[in-house]
C-alpha cells in the first residue's frame, strides 16, 4: 500500500486503512530489530536529516537508528548551532536540506504547523516528530502498536489517557487514531488542562481518576509539561499526584491486567509513582523499543511511495 500523502503530518486526517498497514508494518520491523544483526538495505542510497527544534531522547534517537538499521545515511541537523541562530528561515533551511539531495526530513517544531509548511515547499518527504500542542503522529503509532501487540485489537478497548490534555501532542494523535480504529477512549484531568469542546472528537471526558481507571484496559499517563504551561494551571507536583498520580492505591481500584503507559520523560513520583512505572504491567520500555520498529516501518514506507512515484 502506497500512502495517500508523501508527508506525515498527523493522524487526524490518515485513513484509518494507512494506520492499521503502518502498525502492520511495524510488526515485521519488530521482527527485523531484534535479530542480532542490525544492518538491512531497504533504505540503502536514501538520505534522511533530522531537524530538531525542541529537545528530545527518544523520538530523534529512534529515527535515526531505524533510519541507520535499514542502511540509509541519517544526518542531524543541530538547530541550536545551525544558521537558524543567524535568521535562516525553515523555508530556507529545507530550500538548503533539498539542494543537498535529501529524501526525507524529520521535523519538530514549537509551532503547529511548521512540517506542513515544510512539506509543502519541499519535494521528499516530511514527517511530524512533533509539533507545538498539534499532532506527534508517530507517537499514536507506536502506542497503538503497542496495544496491539498485547490485545490482539484495538476495536473495543478501553483506554484512558490521563493528564495535561491541553497541552499535549501525544494525546491528540492518540485520540485521532483510537477513535479511528474503534477504540473506547476517555481523558481524564484537571479542568485547567482540558481543551474546549474536546468532546467532539468522540471521547469520554473526567475529571474523576477512579471512575475513568476502573473499566480500563489501558491506562495512558501523560508528562506535566511545565515548558508549555503559563502558570497557573497546577498547584502543585504534590497535588497534581494526589488526585491524577498512578499509584499502587489507583491500580488497585484498575482491572487485573491493566496496561499502564507512559511517552516519556516521566517525572518521577508524579504521574507515576516509581513502583508503578517500574511494575511489569508498566510497558514503557516496550513503547520505546515500538518506536523504533514504527520509524522503520514508515520510513521504508515513505520512500517505496516515493520510488513508485518516480
Ligand atoms: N515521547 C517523546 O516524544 O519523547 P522525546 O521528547 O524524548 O522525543
Amino acid at each position: 500500500m502506497l500512502l495517500q500523502s508523501k508527508d506525515v503530518l498527523g493522524l487526524q486526517y490518515m485513513p484509518s486503512e494507512e494506520i492499521s498497514y503502518i502498525i502492520e508494518s511495524a510488526a515485521t520491523m519488530k521482527e527485523l530489530l531484534m535479530q542480532s544483526a542490525k544492518k538491512m538495505p531497504h533504505l540503502q542510497g536514501k538520505s534522511i536529516v533530522s531537524l530538531f527544534y525542541e529537545n528530545s531522547t527518544r523520538t530523534r534517537m529512534s529515527f535515526e537508528l531505524a533510519g541507520k538499521y535499514l542502511g540509509a545515511t541519517v544526518s542531524n541537523l543541530g538547530v541550536s548551532t545551525s544558521s537558524v541562530q543567524k535568521g535562516e528561515t525553515l523555508l530556507d533551511t529545507g530550500k538548503t536540506l533539498e539542494a543537498m539531495g535529501t529524501d526525507i526530513v524529520i521535523i519538530r517544531h514549537p509551532l503547529a504547523g511548521a512540517p506542513k509548511f515544510l512539506g509543502d515547499n519541499f519535494s521528499g518527504s516530511v514527517l511530524n516528530a512533533g509539533d507545538g500542542m498539534h499532532e506527534h503522529p508517530t507517537q499514536g503509532l507506536l502506542d497503538m502498536f503497542t496495544m496491539k501487540e498485547k490485545f490482539g485489537e484495538l476495536k473495543g478497548l478501553n483506554v484512558t489517557i490521563i493528564g495535561d490534555i491541553m497541552h499535549s501532542r501525544v494525546a491528540r494523535s492518540n485520540i485521532w487514531g483510537l477513535t479511528k480504529l474503534g477504540a473506547n477512549v476517555t481523558i481524564c484531568g484537571m479542568d485547567t488542562m482540558m481543551p474546549c469542546a474536546i468532546e467532539r472528537t468522540g471521547v469520554t471526558v473526567s475529571n474523576n481518576l477512579i471512575e475513568s481507571v476502573k473499566d480500563a484496559d489501558v491506562v495512558m499517563a501523560l508528562r506535566i509539561q511545565k515548558e508549555r504551561q503559563k502558570g497557573g494551571l497546577l498547584p502543585s507536583n504534590r497535588e497534581y499526584h494526589t488526585f491524577f498520580g498512578i499509584n499502587d492505591d489507583v491500580i488497585d481500584k484498575c482491572k487485573k491486567g491493566v496496561m499502564i503507559m507512559h511517552p516519556g520523560p516521566v517525572n518521577r513520583g508524579v504521574e507515576l509513582s516509581s513502583a508503578v512505572m517500574d511494575a511489569d504491567f508498566s510497558v514503557i520500555d516496550t513503547q520505546v523499543t515500538n518506536g523504533v520498529a514504527v520509524r522503520m516501518a514508515l520510513l521504508y514506507i515513505l520512500t517505496r511511495s516515493k520510488n513508485n512515484e518516480a
